[in-house]
């Protein structure tokens, strides 16, 4: 039997200055998924530090924390059954490029030729990093 799960979903910086939040918002809950608890965050070093620890020493590592450093993002708690892999899904893969069109990633993002890739949106990819991000952005 299915159970509810959560997960973590960020509006990353390019996301929110481009006014992208409501539509990103719009297909989560257009999917059927529940916006438990939302909350704009102007985050901390410290705070991506962790969130990222996985990335450390990534040739990607310091661009991706200046750039989610470089304005707001909106982090949302979001509720169902799957939905871990759900968001995954509807995110599309991490390549703006080539992200099939129909998913986040692939309807509203592009390469700006930057040294990371800005793709508009994170979701949590396993229930050990949602229960672990969702406890570093909320609580
Ligand atoms: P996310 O964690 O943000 O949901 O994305 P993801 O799982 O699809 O990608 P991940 O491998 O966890 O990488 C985290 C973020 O780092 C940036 N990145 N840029 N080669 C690149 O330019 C590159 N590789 C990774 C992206 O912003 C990616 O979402
Ligand atoms: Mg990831």
């Amino acid at each position: 039997m299915a159970t509810v799960e959560e997960t973590l979903v960020l509006v990353k910086p390019d996301g929110v200055s481009r006014n992208l939040t409501g539509e990103i918002l719009r297909r989560i809950e257009s999917k059927g998924y529940q916006l438990v608890d939302v909350k704009l965050v102007q985050a901390s070093r410290e705070l991506l530090a962790k969130h990222y620890e996985e990335h450390l020493g990534k040739p990607f590592y310091e661009p991706l924390v200046e750039f989610m450093e470089s304005g707001a993002i909106v982090a949302f708690r979001i509720a169902g059954e799957r939905v871990i892999e759900g968001f995954r899904s509807i995110a599309g893969t991490t390549d703006p490029t080539t992200a099939a069109p129909g998913t986040i990633r692939g309807d509203l993002g592009r390469d700006w030729g930057l040294a990371v890739q800005q793709n508009l949106v994170h979701g949590s990819d396993s229930s050990e990093s949602a229960a672990r991000e969702l406890a570093l952005w909320f609580d």
